[in-house]
């Protein structure tokens, strides 16, 4: 799947583009049926929140089917390729539960504040492209973007340990209320399917979903081959060592083995 030139100019000024509703219902349901699966092993990838809800499951695409066959979708990897001007492989893999009642914050961040500062990666040269497998409203904790802060470099973070079970290098108040008063702050939102890419210099965060709805997204960080990261201080299954370009599987990928499978 090739961007047009209206949406690589949209990317470089908002730091992200969003397609509503890119797989069909179908293939989201696929998706999600898996994710829940998956949330019930006792595997290491597997993270919960404080109270056992399922948060995250990394490499999801190293031991379930469905999950490896998006990691290698060309709707996924052809715009990474296309945006980063290169070959991509597979910098890190979650689905992100957010569950009901349970799923809790992510604070404001940019994930090439943490690749950076604690898998060496070089360059800003990485980004995030996400499936939504649920719908995704104002109500059920949604991503929130602050429009072109991926303009202003690595911001002023301090490393939160707290907060969350996941550890991550959160933006200073300060810093993300001047971003916001300069470009506005928003949530991207729509049906299960849609698919959304953002840089991994822009700021984001997620509320607590204190609905009684799920809110799962799939995300891959993909990174371009050559800005592969150069400190190993994180388990292989959260920042990959395989630095191997990922080959684009056929366009109906998804979709046969959904049929396959029903
Ligand atoms: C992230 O920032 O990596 C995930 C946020 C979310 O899934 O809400
Ligand atoms: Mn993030």
């Amino acid at each position: 799947m090739q961007l047009t030139p209206e949406q690589l100019t949209q990317f470089d000024k908002e730091g992200y583009l969003f397609f509503p509703d890119l797989f069909s219902p179908e293939e989201a349901a696929f998706l999600k049926a898996e994710a829940l699966k998956i949330y019930q092993l006792e595997r290491e990838e597997v993270w919960r929140e404080k109270n056992g809800t399922a948060r995250t499951a990394f490499a999801a695409h190293t031991y379930n089917e469905g999950f490896r066959c998006l990691g290698a979708h060309p709707n996924l990897v052809e715009p990474v390729q296309q945006l980063l001007d290169g070959d991509v492989y597979m910098h890190q893999y979650k689905v992100n539960a957010k569950a009901p009642f349970d799923g809790s914050v992510w604070q404001w961040h940019q994930d090439y504040g943490t690749w950076h500062r604690q898998d060496g990666m070089p360059s800003p040269r990485a980004m995030n492209i996400g499936v939504f497998l649920d719908d995704v409203t104002a109500a059920n904790g949604p991503l929130i973007f602050l429009p072109g802060s991926h303009k202003h470099g690595v911001v002023d973070a301090e490393y939160d340990i707290e907060t969350t079970g996941y550890p991550l290098w959160e933006c200073t108040r300060e810093t993300v209320t001047a971003l916001a008063k300069a470009g506005g702050c928003i949530a991207p939102t729509g049906k299960a399917g849609s698919m959304i890419v953002f840089s991994s210099l822009l700021v984001h965060a997620s509320p607590p979903n204190i609905s009684p709805l799920d809110r799962t997204i799939v995300y891959l960080s993909l990174c371009e081959t050559s800005n592969h990261i150069t400190e190993f201080n994180r388990p292989e299954w959260i920042a990959h060592r395989d630095f191997t370009p990922i080959q684009p599987l056929p366009k109906d990928c998804l979709t046969k083995l959904v049929q396959n499978k029903s």
